[in-house]
């Protein structure tokens, strides 16, 4: 396959480039640099196969020859980075996907959006599932992802719909690995550099809030499977045309914890002896986080396989040998 990756200098973008080029697949990545960077990509780079344009995907975009698939990853997905980069988070979200959207159309390819768990907001019911509607602020400051991605969601569907693109959507759940940002101020990568250099662990709240996480290669494997399943994939029951696999598909880890826990497994392993330090909780901040992945299961055959202590000791040696040892920004 041909396969166009918007967002492809990312974290997790450029773990999708990885694995398709490791599956023999031709990949464009298409990506500003707003939150990315080219030391994520440099080892793609050394594969013929792969090709980076530098280019903001709110702009109109000319790609030559034929594409079969099209993966819209691009848009700012940490908090700091969505609340730094407001306007560029909605534009990416309605203009970036509509562009995209047109490009699958023209090129006769299929579409897969990576939306999130945030379009569930602060969560009234747990675990979440694919047809909650979830419960959103629309005008706090977190608005401006949690509302792109809705907006996301609602042009792949009314383009299937309308047109009858071959569209999939991804709800991903936190996703954590290798190739994070040091600074990019997620749960993870916080506590993990936090604990390395010895500072106090932030928690926000009194930690008591839940969230779920999943190590990157299972995403990714998700992923791949989304886009890669027929289109007439669906549930088997009375239900099926509205199910089928133009709907929204939860991606996540279901193991749920206590941000206190994921404070204490990370200094146990790193062998910190950081105290932690409380702050406010921000605005609309969801207490609980957890996804069902049932329609995961039935539709993709998918589930997670690597344990939180797992995927924590190669991120932790990661962030060991790029950040404290090559001290590599
Ligand atoms: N990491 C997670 O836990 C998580 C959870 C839910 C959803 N997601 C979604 O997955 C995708 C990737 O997230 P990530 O964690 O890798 O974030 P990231 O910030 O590391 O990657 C986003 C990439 O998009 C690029 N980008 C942003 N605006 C662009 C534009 N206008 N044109 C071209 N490129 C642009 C950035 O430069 C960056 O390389 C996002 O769509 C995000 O919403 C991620």
């Amino acid at each position: 396959m041909r396969i166009i990756i918007t967002g492809g200098a990312g974290f997790l973008g450029r773990h999708l480039c990885e694995r398709m080029l490791s599956l023999g697949h031709e990949v464009l990545c298409a990506d500003n640099l707003l939150t990315g960077r080219n030391s994520n990509i440099e080892e793609c780079e050394q594969n013929p196969s792969f090709h980076f344009v530098r280019q903001d995907v709110t702009a109109p975009l000319r790609i030559e020859g034929p594409i079969d698939a099209v993966v819209h990853m691009a848009c700012p997905a940490s908090p700091p980075d969505y609340l730094k980069f407001p306007i560029q988070t909605l534009e990416v979200g309605t203009i970036g996907t509509r562009n995209m959207l047109t490009l699958a159309l023209a090129k006769e390819a299929r579409f897969l959006l990576t939306s999130t768990s945030e379009v569930y907001g602060d969560p009234k019911i747990s675990p979440q599932r694919e047809d909650y509607w979830g419960y959103v602020n629309p005008i706090g400051p977190r608005s401006v992802y949690d509302e792109a991605k809705r907006a996301s969601e609602a042009l792949a569907m009314a383009f299937h719909r309308r047109y009858g693109v071959d569209s999939r959507i991804a709800r991903i759940f936190n996703t954590y690995g290798p190739w994070m940002r040091a600074n990019d101020g997620r749960v993870i990568s916080n506590f993990i550099m936090q604990a390395l250099q010895g500072k106090e662990l932030t928690i926000y709240g009194d930690g008591s809030q839940t969230r779920s996480f999943c190590y990157a290669s299972d995403l990714v494997d998700g992923l791949v499977r989304l886009l890669m399943a027929d289109s007439d994939s669906g549930e088997t029951s009375s239900q099926s045309k509205e199910w089928g696999i133009h709907y929204p598909v939860n991606l996540g880890n279901p193991r749920e914890q206590k941000i206190v826990d994921i404070a204490r497994i990370v200094r146990e392993m790193t062998g910190s002896s950081s105290q932690t330090r409380f702050h406010p909780l921000p605005a609309d901040d969801p207490k609980i986080r957890c996804p069902d992945i049932t329609r995961a299961r039935r539709l993709l055959g998918w589930e997670p396989k690597v344990r939180l202590e797992e995927g924590l000791a190669s991120t932790i040696s990661y962030f060991r040998t790029y950040y404290c040892v090559l001290k590599i920004r």
